[in-house]
Formats: C-alpha cells, structure tokens, sequence
C-alpha cells in the first residue's frame, strides 16, 4: 500500500489486495440483492449516469426536488445494514468511535461519469468521508475547496481507498471517466464505488 496525499486529499493506494476486494464485492452483491440499484434523477431533471443504491440507516438520493438522504430505498423498504467488510475499512482508517450512517454504492457503467461536486449533504463536516473503488480504473479530479479554479486528477483502482477529511471534507471532486472493462474483478466490467459518511 502507498499513501498519496493530493490538495489534503488522502489516497491509499492498494489499500484491499485482491482477497478484500472480493470480500467486499460479495457484500456488495448482497447490498444490491436486497436494494436494487436505480438511476436517480439529478435537481436539473437529467437522469445520472451512474446508477446507485444504499446500505445504512440512511441512503442517498436525488430527484427533481433535490439531493437529500432518505431511510428508504425508492421501494418503499429499508436499507440493509452496512456490511461488515466495509466498515473494518472505516474503523482501520479513521479509527473513530461513531461509524458511518451511509454507505452508499455508486455504479458506472461503459460512458458513466460524476461531475466535480462538493460532499455536503451532512450536518458536520467534522466527519470523514471514505471512499473505495472497486473494478475499472476511475479517473478521479480533485479541485478545490470552492467552486472553480485549477483541478488535478489520479486515476483510482480497484482496493484503493480515498479519504476526504480535514481542510479537504469539502474539496470539489469527481469521476471524468472509467476504463469500461479494463479491470479483472468484475467479470462485466464497470466501476463500483461506495461512499461511507456521518449523516446526522
Ligand atoms: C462520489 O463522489 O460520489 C463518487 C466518487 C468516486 O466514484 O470515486
Ligand atoms: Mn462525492
């Protein structure tokens, strides 16, 4: 494992070797069985590109009425809990008391991408956000604490970790595109990304 430090943004690079990636993958498998992914609607009306589900007391959503998080998944059932994997990924790092409320997953598929925004739906920003990437590499830019201004990118892969913390909590950030079916851990191709946060 190496650790890169880009703008206050913590990169770990190879933090699960392959064994953890496929544990955390079947995790995720059980997270999608029970919570299908679907594919929000952003404020501005246009459907994501990535499509997404959620574990947690709370998950992430998005539609014409804005971004929020929700306590249930657009079926009307609860969220599964997080799985185990992945909050050992949590506690290694932050080494926190408090564990995330939200984990949310996020799937790119050949042409998904995330545009540059700002984590912000949470009450304390005082929180951490960590974030792994599994499968096809993710070409990730991180900007700046405001909007605008110069940005610099890394190409994330699969068992790297991100951690958004400090003077880097609110850093713009996003996913210009992925190597679609350039990875070997899923057998589709793709990229998977999950996304653990404090939210209340
Ligand atoms: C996100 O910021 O929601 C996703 C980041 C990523 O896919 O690496
Ligand atoms: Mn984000």
């Amino acid at each position: 494992m190496t650790k890169l430090i880009l703008r206050d943004v913590e990169i770990y690079k190879g933090f699960l070797d392959r064994a953890a990636q496929t544990e955390v993958l079947d995790a995720v498998r059980s997270v999608v069985a029970a919570a299908p992914l679907f594919q929000p609607d952003t404020p501005y009306g246009k459907p994501m590109s990535v499509r997404m589900t959620s574990a947690g007391r709370y998950g992430w959503f998005s539609d014409r009425s804005g971004y929020r998080y929700a306590e249930r998944h657009p079926s009307g059932t609860e969220w599964p809990p997080v799985p185990q994997p992945v909050l050992d990924i949590w506690d290694t790092l932050t080494r926190l008391q408090r564990q995330p409320d939200c984990c949310l997953v996020n799937f790119y598929g050949e042409g998904a991408r995330m545009g540059l925004h700002q984590d912000r739906d949470e009450a304390d920003y005082s929180w951490p956000v960590v974030s792994v990437s599994l499968g096809d590499p993710g070409l990730f830019r991180v900007g700046n604490q405001t909007r605008g201004g110069k940005t610099e990118s890394v190409w994330l892969e699969s068992g790297d970790v991100v951690v958004l913390a400090g003077a880097a909590r609110l850093t713009y950030h996003g996913v210009d595109r992925i190597k679609f079916g350039a990875g070997s851990l899923l057998p589709k191709g793709g990229r998977i990304n999950l996304t653990l946060r404090v939210v209340d």
